[in-house]
């Protein structure tokens, strides 16, 4: 095996809790899966909450605004732990939808879901309760600024909206000059703006983040930036818990 492929065992006594936020595609979810399982830490990615509530409010014709009736959808999801700890797959209604979740007509609809307030309180102690042991990274919009905001450790993952498209484009092996991917673009876009505008929990990296752009770089240099920032953090006693 080589270095790249094991996990880092001097690093897995460490129990922080790492928040990585960033806009759609900036590759908080792959990047943050890497790294959990090099350094030894859960990965969570809470967008599949929000996808999987917006999936089954879709399935069953519930608007955003049909609050009364959006809300309870929040008890019917649930992030399923595998028997490697990892926290890969969610559930609506008892069945598996991992798959349907990452599809277009979510994708279309899930940001006006996400926006709703009565919703996101909802998924809040959800969120905090996976985190509650540590030892974990959590990716999403609002984990630095609102879900844990004493976070160990804070990572914004920044790419430009052209980057992202040609990466989702790339992803779906279109071309990336042609009229799907620039139909991705208009997309990115468009949730950029419903993400980052909306009036609870925006997305903003928190005033205590790191930044970590990542236009030009390969998937390998942005898993080893986050890296370094979370071993720093460690070698330090544990990031803002410490401080
Ligand atoms: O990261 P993603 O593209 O899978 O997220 C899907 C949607 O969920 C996106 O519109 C933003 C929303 N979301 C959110 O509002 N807060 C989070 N913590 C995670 C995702």
């Amino acid at each position: 095996m080589s270095s790249d492929q094991s996990t880092d065992q001097t690093a897995a006594g460490h129990r922080l809790v790492v928040a990585v936020d960033g806009p759609s595609s900036s590759g908080k979810s792959t990047v943050g899966a890497e790294v959990a399982r090099r350094l030894g830490y859960r990965f969570c990615d809470t967008g599949l909450l929000y996808r999987a509530v917006a999936w089954l409010a879709v399935e069953r014709g519930i608007a955003p605004d049909q609050t009364s009736a959006l809300v309870p959808l929040a008890g019917e999801v649930q992030l399923v732990v595998d028997k490697r700890g990892r926290l890969r797959h969610v559930e609506a209604a008892g069945r598996d939808v991992t798959v349907e979740v990452r599809g277009p007509a979510v994708d279309r609809a899930v940001s006006d879901y996400s926006k709703v307030p009565e919703l996101r309180a909802a998924l809040v102690p959800r969120q905090r309760a996976l985190a509650a042991d540590g030892g974990i990274i959590m990716a999403g919009r609002d984990i630095g600024t609102v879900i844990l905001p004493n976070a160990d450790v804070k990572i914004y993952l920044h790419a430009s909206p052209e980057e992202r498209a040609r990466r989702r484009a790339a992803q779906r092996k279109l071309a990336a000059d042609g009229a799907a991917a620039s139909g991705i673009l208009e997309d990115m876009r468009r949730r950029d703006t419903i993400d980052s505008e909306r009036e609870t929990a925006p997305l903003r990296s928190a005033e205590d983040a790191i930044v970590v752009k990542t236009d030009g770089n390969t998937f390998k240099q942005t898993v080893a930036a986050v890296i370094r920032t979370i071993r720093e953090a460690e070698a330090a006693g544990g990031g803002n818990r410490g401080r």
